[in-house]
């Protein structure tokens, strides 16, 4: 079956979340995945998927350096939806061989460093739970940098040869936090403290009001260089989908 990312955006028309999910899943049975980072906009899609019985598959990319409320967040989600989300982990020879050489917190010292860190914690790791799938749904938002602004709803990641789904791109900071009072879903407490974007603890600090949505990730870095891999927009989006 050929599909195009085209041909698909025109089935979506006024689609609400929920039945653009169970129509992926239908499209691409067995092949649609969720990545989940227990962000609030993560949990919104996680409620939509397991309180729906959609069949898409969801993981989290353990890089062993979480917060610990990420922690508590994923086992209350479990507990709330009787499910078990799956997690996937760095390669253990890979993690051994580079923090021997530089390091627990080489990070700090260099961005070449730093980018090693999230290539061996998430980047190789995701690859391994894309692999098999053909539809990667994410809770990015077009309010968390600058680079995500354009991007569509729909898109074809050429890196990971896969079709990616930003069912929340265009909601507000408001919208997510409603939703996740209306349906009393669990949310990391640390979204309470100033932190918008969510990822590892020596990585991620609170923001402060006016500051920018990506300040309080990798803050000793450049602000043009802070991305960890795990997203690489491409010019080709509407390249066509052959499954
Ligand atoms: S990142 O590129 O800076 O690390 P960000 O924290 O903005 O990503 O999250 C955007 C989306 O990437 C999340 O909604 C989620 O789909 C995915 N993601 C980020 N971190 C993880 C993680 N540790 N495990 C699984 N998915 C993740
Ligand atoms: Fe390593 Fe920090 Fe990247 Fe996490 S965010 S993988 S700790 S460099």
């Amino acid at each position: 079956m050929d599909i195009s990312v085209d041909k698909l955006l025109s089935q979506l028309g006024d689609l609400s979340i929920k039945e653009v999910l169970q129509l992926l899943a239908l499209q691409f049975p067995g092949k649609a995945t969720f990545s989940t980072s227990f962000s609030m906009e993560d949990q919104v899609i996680a409620h939509d998927i397991l309180l729906n019985n959609i069949p898409i598959s969801i993981f989290s990319l353990d890089t062993g350096r979480l917060f610990p409320e990420t922690y508590s967040v994923w086992s209350a989600t479990n507990e709330k939806y009787s499910t078990h989300i799956k997690a996937y982990y760095p390669n253990h020879q890979l993690l051994e061989t580079f923090v021997a050489a530089r390091g627990p917190n080489s990070f700090y010292e260099s961005v070449d460093n730093r980018k090693e860190c999230c290539f061996i914690r998430k980047v190789e790791p995701l690859k391994r739970a894309l692999h098999g799938n053909a539809v990667w749904v994410t809770g990015l938002r077009a309010e968390h940098s600058p680079d995500r602004k354009d991007l569509p709803m729909l898109e074809w990641d050429e890196s990971n040869q896969i079709l990616k789904y930003h069912p929340l791109l265009h909601w507000s900071t408001e919208d997510v936090r409603r939703y996740i009072d209306d349906y009393n879903i669990p949310y990391n407490p640390l979204h309470d403290k100033g932190f918008v974007s969510i990822g590892c603890a020596p990585c991620t600090r609170a923001i402060k009001p006016g500051e920018d949505f990506r300040a309080g990730r990798w803050w000793w870095e450049d602000q043009n260089k802070k991305e960890c891999g795990l997203h690489v927009h491409t010019e080709q989006s509407l390249k066509s989908v052959v499954q």
